[in-house]
């Protein structure tokens, strides 16, 4: 654990060690927060991007936890509760998986599996921190979705139904919850990314890469750090009359 200040604003990034994640981790970090990192399997790159952050004059916490398990999400906001003294300004939903194929070769397994960490952990870390920030009347949840799963990308989302379907779902979460919670003063937001320089295109080859660039009205695939400012953005309080709302990061992709 690295010291808290306790004027500080805190945030929980799921998914927060690599790719998109860890660069919404830092980024906050360096606007002021301090971060509590959930990871899976990545505890190197944690501990690098933690000693990172601290170099950097920032503070943050790392959790080991898969978020499709109730248990280990329980017991990491427990942690996360009494180390923040209560206090969770910030919940972004970014750990995701993907997985390419023809609906009628993806067993079951597969689909659950995509449904559960697209979708339901998101389901089950907003239901754990709501109470929380509903007794403050104040928080901000920030779902990282995808091109894919908005009404345009969705159709051109050929051989990706569970993914697409998760992050369709996601999006589905961010707009009725938004509705639910505003009243109490917390704010939900989505982005869509539209194609992003991280492991997850690690399977492509250098020729599907060059195809998504070329249909990407800017010509070229989007950084992690380029998604990080929106989030940002958006959790902080120069969004305070935005809720609901998809923001794309895509360089004009629409799938
Ligand atoms: P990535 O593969 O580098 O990161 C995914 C993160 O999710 C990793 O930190 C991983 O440990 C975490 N994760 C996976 N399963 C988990 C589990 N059961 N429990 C806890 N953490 C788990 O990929 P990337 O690109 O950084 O993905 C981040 C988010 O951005 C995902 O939700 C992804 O769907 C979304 N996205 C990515 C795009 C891209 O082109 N890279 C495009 C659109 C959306």
């Amino acid at each position: 654990m690295t010291e808290r200040n306790e004027n500080k604003k805190n945030a929980l990034i799921t998914g927060g060690a690599k790719g998109i994640g860890a660069a919404i981790s830092e980024t906050l970090a360096r606007e002021g927060y301090h971060v509590f990192i959930n990871y899976f399997r990545s505890h190197d790159e944690a501990r690098a991007l933690q000693e990172r952050i601290v170099n950097a004059g920032g503070s943050a916490d790392l959790f080991a936890a898969d978020i499709t398990s109730q248990k280990e999400v329980k017991q990491m906001i427990t942690e996360v509760i009494l180390a923040s003294n209560n206090k969770l300004d910030v919940l972004v939903n970014n750990a995701g998986i993907a997985q390419w194929g023809l609906l009628t070769t993806t067993e079951e397994e597969v689909w659950e599996r995509i449904i559960s960490v697209n979708l339901t952990s998101a389901y089950r870390l907003c239901r754990s921190v709501l109470p929380l920030m509903i007794r403050r009347g104040s928080g901000s949840i920030l779902n990282v979705a995808s091109v894919w799963g908005t009404y345009e990308g969705c159709s051109e989302a050929s051989c990706e139904t569970a993914y697409a379907s998760s992050k369709s779902g996601l999006i589905g979460l961010t707009r009725s919850l938004a509705c639910e919670v505003a009243p109490a003063g917390i704010r939900v937001n989505a982005v869509a990314p539209g194609v992003i320089n991280t492991d997850m295109l690690k399977d492509f080859t250098a020729e599907e890469i060059a195809a998504l660039c070329e249909e990407t009205p800017m010509c070229r695939v989007g950084e992690p750090q380029e998604v990080a400012e929106a989030v940002a953005f958006l959790v902080s309080d120069k969004a305070s009359f935005i809720t609901g709302q998809v923001l794309g990061v895509d360089g004009g992709f629409r799938g």
